[in-house]
């Protein structure tokens, strides 16, 4: 059996130094990075959104090379991180076809602290706001699964002329707004929803039905996580919607 090619001594030499200087400094409170590109071309972000629970921080790592049409921003559940986009290609894809993909971790969740000012609606509206401006996001399209529908939704309330397309999936608290607030905003939306998840599906669809321009697309044998469950029904259904707005 061969044994693992052996390193220069320089290089090992330099390993103990670095290892012993970082001991003596007391293991690294180096920052965790918040942002990484992921393609040359299209680029697609993923963020944290907060670096401390009194700052936000992120940088844009590689400026944009053209603007693009569409800009799509995912949010994620509580099981979740910005990751799960990651993982399942989500990133990938709509960069692939074009579209600039952002995932963001939500406030206490992945690289992002927890944040005072994310415990009120318009705290949170708020901050949701002033990432996507930093971020110089234009052409905005939400994604939102469950959890997130605690910043979706008052973003959508308050600044829905911001958005060019939003696609709540069983989002979280519809039931704190009002059927007229719903049928006043005619964002074009895309509901996505599993089959067999019979709880905050069928409670977000009283509501969401009233967005006036709206589409519903129901994937089989999915729950809740239902973009988990059918990734490439939902991603087929994401990309459909995407196409017509652009
Ligand atoms: C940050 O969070 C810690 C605990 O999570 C809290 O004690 C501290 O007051 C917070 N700082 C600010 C500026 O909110
Ligand atoms: C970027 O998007 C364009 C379409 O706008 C596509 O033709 C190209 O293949 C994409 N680039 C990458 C690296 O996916
Ligand atoms: C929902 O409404 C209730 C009652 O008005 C309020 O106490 C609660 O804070 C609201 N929750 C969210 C997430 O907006
Ligand atoms: C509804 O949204 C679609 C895009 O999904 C758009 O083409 C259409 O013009 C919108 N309809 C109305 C009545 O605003």
């Amino acid at each position: 059996m061969q044994g693992a090619p052996k390193l220069p001594k320089g290089v090992l030499l330099a390993l103990g130094l670095l290892l012993t200087i970082l001991l003596y400094l007391g293991l690294p409170s180096l920052p965790q990075p918040l942002i990484w590109t992921r393609d040359r071309d299209n680029v697609t972000i993923l963020a944290g959104l907060t670096h401390s629970n009194s700052s936000l921080f992120y940088r844009e790592v590689q400026p944009l090379r053209r603007p693009h049409r569409i800009e799509v921003v995912l949010l994620h559940g509580k099981a979740f991180t910005s990751h799960i986009w990651q993982q399942l290609g989500t990133l990938e894809i709509l960069s692939r076809r074009g579209y600039r993909a952002i995932a963001l971790d939500l406030p206490g969740f992945g690289n992002s602290f927890p944040l005072p000012a994310a415990r009120t609606e318009a705290g949170r509206a708020d901050l949701l706001h002033q990432v996507l401006q930093d971020l110089k996001v234009k052409n905005l399209v939400l994604v939102s699964p469950s959890l997130s529908g605690l910043y979706s939704l008052p973003f959508l309330m308050r600044t829905h002329q911001q958005l060019c397309g939003f696609v709540p999936i069983a989002p979280t608290f519809t039931e704190n707004y009002t059927y007229k607030q719903f049928s006043a905003i005619k964002t074009p939306t895309l509901i996505v929803y599993g089959a067999l998840d019979k709880g905050l599906a069928q409670e977000s669809l009283h509501k969401l039905q009233y967005l006036p321009n709206h589409s519903t697309v129901k994937l089989q044998d999915a729950g809740h996580a239902c973009y988990l469950h059918q990734p490439h029904d939902f991603h087929d259904a994401l990309l459909t919607f995407l196409d017509k707005l652009s």
